[in-house]
């Protein structure tokens, strides 16, 4: 098993890419530990997830520092660190209040910051940020795309700063998963059907595709400071 005994800590691991990125983990043979802010669904995804492997949990809010405090500590030392949780309020500059753009930075920036400060990481260590494609791609949202630059500048940043950990931010396209089922009606639908037909990859990632990719990106030792995008060739388009 390639990540046997490794010690892999997931914050946003009850749904979505983060979820999957815990399945495909515990299935290497890593220690994986998984955390959300809701003790509920931290318990059920240890539940579902236990058959994989070595699962045990945790609640870590990324917007309460002390829950950030307390939850890296008892997370220990560890070998993986991967921060895919945020919510995230969209709506456009003049359209969304000012406290909601601050509370959506801080779950999806400051959030992150305070985790990895915390983290106690083994050499040789590797962690991984989620930023999104908004970041070089406005999508008609100025919050959003300035949250996933300053996540793209932190990883960079911590990439030289936290040396020899590595540290990289993987850049989702569009990605069909329960994030999106706050939308009303068959909006979620009509969105992914409208860009499977748009984007050149002519395909629509589903979690486990950027699972994949994300824990082959914290496995290879030679990649750090990077920002990967995988968007079904979204930027270019
Ligand atoms: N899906 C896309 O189209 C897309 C595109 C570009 C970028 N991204 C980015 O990729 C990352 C993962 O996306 P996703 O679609 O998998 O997201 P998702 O389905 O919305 O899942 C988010 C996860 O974060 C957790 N979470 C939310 N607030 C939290 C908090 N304060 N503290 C700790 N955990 C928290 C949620 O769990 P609880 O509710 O149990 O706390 C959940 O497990 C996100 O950063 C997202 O912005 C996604």
């Amino acid at each position: 098993m390639m990540l046997d005994g490794k010690r892999f800590l997931v914050i946003g691991a009850t749904q979505g890419i983060g979820r999957a990125l815990a399945g495909l983990a515990a299935a290497a043979g890593a220690d994986v530990i998984v955390a959300s802010r809701s003790a509920e669904r931290v318990a059920r995804t240890m539940g579902e997830l236990t058959g994989a492997g070595n699962v045990t949990g945790h609640v870590i809010d990324l917007t309460d520092a002390a829950s950030i405090a307390a939850g890296m500590k008892a997370a220990g030392k560890l070998d993986f660190l991967a921060i895919p949780g945020s919510a995230v309020t969209f709506g456009s500059f003049r359209d969304l209040d000012v406290a909601d753009a601050m509370a959506s930075m801080a779950s999806k920036f400051w959030g992150p910051y305070r985790a990895v400060k915390a983290a106690e990481m083994a050499a040789g260590g590797s962690v991984a940020l989620f930023s999104g494609t908004a970041s070089r791609k406005p999508i008609g949202a100025a919050a959003l795309t300035a949250i996933n630059s300053a996540v793209e500048g932190l990883g960079r940043a911590l990439a030289l700063e936290l040396a020899p950990v590595r540290v990289n931010v993987i850049c989702p396209g569009l990605v069909d998963t329960e994030m999106w089922e706050r939308l009303p009606g068959g909006q979620r639908l009509e969105m992914v059907d409208q860009a499977r037909r748009r984007l050149p990859a002519r395909y629509v990632a589903t979690a486990a595709d950027i699972a994949e990719f994300a824990l082959a990106v914290m496995q290879n030792r030679y990649l750090t400071g990077a920002v990967l995008d995988i968007d079904g060739g979204g930027l270019v388009s």
